[in-house]
């Protein structure tokens, strides 16, 4: 049975009152003059390009990159910033002689899919003149690739390899406004950089953005002359298609509901045009992909002339199926993209029209106080509603319905918090100290972090063996754990594995412990096959009683030994894609651990020595049984639960535990848990729990920081 017609009612602002009317009306809202586009008109790509509009700024672009150092280029969502602006630089010359231009973005995703658009453009293969380099997986090639999409963590790394990265004659940070962690570190770094090569440019991008912030950042001119500013700015009027936007008339309580009436609403009463929905989460994003395709298959029964096809869309879901949403579908389908915010920014999906936004995303939150990082659903910054809104603009006019109020769109901030100031600085440090950047306090950040976390990832690099007492990076422990494509915490139980006599099996660990969703979550589709047998008790099969890394661990090996096959994995419930991409993932590690000479040992069956290296790395994440039922951290007495996918959720309590992360809804759930001896904490981890012993300039340092940490002690999420 298809659901009933939905109840949601939208209205437009400036449109008679909300409530008075059930009728949405339809006026367009355009910022700038829309262009006249007929989507059925095939124009060529030299055409499409011409009619973008910042194609009428393109001399104008090329002359202030000439002029000044760096270059803050403002312009609506849709206007060919991304696409058009390293190709204007490329015709100019400024690849010429083996340079590169490159272009950062901020998630993989948009790397993979904006590098795949540009060579379509040019006519070429992708991986040649336009390539892309991710973590784990680069498609450039290093004589022939001349413009280059890359994430912006990635060109941190490069800046280890190559500290002035001569290679590139322009750098692009795309989309800064999402100032992620990486973004802000780049930006500091290239700072530095500029002193030392006035040649480098720099363009800083986005459609939202605080451009004065930015002007005033990175202007080095300090001789009060406005003549010999570094850094200019540059506003691109107009975009390609208008988006009307829709609020809700009456707040929703529950989204993920409101979700599918809305999609369902659209398919009823909307002409062509696909649909792209924004969740927080993948539970979420599968809920909804689950729910609507029951629907479609009912609305298919009912002789709908269009048919549904729903796809997801979220990080931890393998790359092919995430490229999935790009392809295109026949003019009797209706495809309806469900996405997490990896969606948001960049990326153009081409037949969307209609964006749905639930108004929350999840983010990373560091809470300096208890040193928990865990994942938090939080209301969206206008900016991202921005964003949201403007993938519906991109290949024709679009419509976006907000189910929350005006109101409440009002009351939303205007930016979300810097990812600066609201992660575990451990990764942060040890790479500015890798890249000889000692004196981290005093590193130009564009927004500083809190003291408090400052302090906390000292204290735990230290813990680590990455920093002596002086605050400096151990060589060699600090330096190849910096090399490591991973957390510090990972690293460092990679790097000893050898000692432990168990890299074999770690390096295992460490690579299914990158992969989301081994075991395949239960949509409605697999709920059907699996008539006879929970999904559940398939993955028991795999569970052992101690905890979900050595479950990942035995996964793995029969994954090995049933010779990497789809149908064994089918079967069983498991991500073939998640388990072949975790082969890639252990390769590149175990090649790293071999430029280490970490010794490759094998634990021959002893799960205690694997348990013992886990502790290694993870001991800061470490928890014990309170008589109340639930967990508390060894650091903070913090209350933690089990996540309810864990192996031991619901199983005989274990004592101690350690753990990779915390996701926090309800409550804060330990996710990836393993029970360990208390003993080994002490044994392993002996001066962390007692930071009074640390001595020397660390504790300088670290007076200093907790000093700053009392003079300002405010941490946006603490
Ligand atoms: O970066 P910005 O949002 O300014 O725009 P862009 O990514 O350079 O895309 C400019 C325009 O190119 C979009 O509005 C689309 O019309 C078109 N485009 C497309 O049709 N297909 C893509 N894969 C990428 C862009
Ligand atoms: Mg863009």
């Amino acid at each position: 049975m298809a659901a009933p017609l939905s109840t949601m009612k939208f209205w437009k602002p400036g449109s008679e009152a909300p409530g008075i009317s059930e009728e949405r009306h339809v006026t367009t809202e355009t910022t700038g003059s829309p262009i006249i586009f007929n989507p059925h008109t095939a124009l060529s790509i030299e055409k499409q390009r011409q009619k973008l509009p910042v194609f009428k700024h393109r001399n104008n672009i090329l002359y202030l990159v000439e002029s000044y150092q760096t270059v803050i280029i403002v312009g609506e969502t849709g206007c060919g910033k991304t696409t058009q602006i390293p190709q204007y630089l490329l015709e100019a010359g400024w690849a010429a002689e083996g340079k590169v231009i490159g272009v950062t973005q901020p998630r993989r995703v948009a790397a993979i899919s904006v590098a795949n658009r540009l060579a379509e453009e040019r006519g070429a293969l992708l991986g040649h003149e336009v390539g892309y380099t991710i973590r784990f997986d680069d498609c450039s090639d290093p004589h022939a690739t001349r413009i280059k999409f890359l994430t912006d963590g990635m060109l941190v790394r490069e800046m280890m390899a190559d500290p002035l990265l001569k290679k590139y004659s322009v750098l692009m940070l795309d989309e800064a406004h999402e100032r992620t962690l990486y973004t802000d570190i780049a930006i500091g770094l290239l700072k530095k950089i500029q002193k030392k090569r006035r040649d480098l440019r720099l363009i800083v991008a986005s459609a939202t953005l605080d451009a004065k912030k930015f002007q005033e950042f990175f202007n080095l001119n300090e001789t009060g002359d406005p003549n010999k500013d570094t850094c200019g700015i540059l506003t691109v009027e107009g975009r390609t298609f208008p988006v009307d936007v829709f609020y809700t008339v009456s707040p929703v309580p529950d989204y993920v509901k409101a979700t599918v009436e809305t999609v369902l609403k659209i398919h009823e009463t909307e002409d062509d045009g696909d649909v792209l929905a924004f969740l927080t989460g993948q539970e979420e994003v599968e809920k909804v992909v689950s729910l609507l395709q029951e629907q479609a298959r009912a609305l298919g029964r009912l002789g709908m002339k269009k048919y549904l096809k729903v796809l997801p869309m979220y990080a931890g879901l393998p790359y092919t199926d995430q490229m999935k949403v790009f392809e295109r579908t026949p003019p009797t389908v209706r495809k309806v993209v469900v996405a997490t915010n990896i969606a948001e920014t960049s990326i153009t999906i081409n037949g969307i029209v209609f964006v749905i936004d639930c108004a929350f995303v999840k983010l990373r939150a560091y809470n300096p106080c208890t040193a928990i990082e865990s994942l938090v659903v939080t209301p969206i910054s206008k900016a991202s509603a921005s964003q949201r809104a403007g993938r519906g603009g991109r290949n024709r006019a679009g419509k976006c319905f907000r189910l929350y109020t005006e109101e409440d769109f009002e009351k939303l901030p205007a930016s979300t918090v810097p990812e600066m100031q609201r992660t575990n600085l451990a990764p942060v440090i040890l790479q500015l100290k890798a890249l000889g950047i000692d004196n981290v306090l005093r590193f130009s950040f564009l927004s500083p972090p809190p003291a408090q976390s400052m302090v906390q990832a000292l204290e735990l690099l230290y813990a680590l063996g990455g920093l002596d007492q002086y605050g400096r990076l151990t060589d060699p422990m600090g330096v190849r754990m910096a090399e490591f494509p991973l957390s510090p915490m990972f690293a460092k139980m990679l790097l000893e594995s050898g000692n432990f006599g168990c890299s074999k099996e770690i390096v295992t660990i460490a690579a299914m412990m990158q992969i989301q969703n081994i075991f395949m979550v239960s949509t409605a589709s697999t709920i059907l096959i699996t008539s006879r047998l929970p999904l559940c008790l398939h993955h028991r099969k795999f569970a052992v009683a101690e905890g979900d890394h050595l479950t990942m661990l035995n996964v793995y090996e029969a994954f090995i030994k049933h010779q990497k096959s789809s149908q064994w994995c089918q079967e069983h419930f498991l991500n073939y894609k998640g388990l072949q991409r975790a082969m890639t993932v252990r390769e590149q590690l175990r090649r790293l651990m071999n430029k280490f000479k970490v010794p490759r040992t094998s634990s021959e069956g002893d799960p205690d020595v694997i348990l013992r290296c886990i502790v290694s790395g993870f001991f800061a994440n470490a928890a014990r049984m309170h008589h109340s039922g639930s967990y508390r951290t060894l650091r903070d007495d913090r209350e933690l639960h089990i996540h309810p996918n864990s192996v031991l959720f619901g199983e005989k309590p274990t004592k101690w535990v350690v753990f990779n992360e915390v996701v926090q809804t309800s409550k804060y759930y330990m996710r990836d848990v393993t029970a360990v001896e208390s003993s080994w904490l002490v044994e392993l981890a002996p001066h962390f729990y007692k930071q009074a012993k640390v001595c020397g300039h660390l504790l300088v340092e670290h007076l200093i920081l907790k000093s700053w940490a009392l003079i300002w002690s405010w941490s946006p999420l603490c």
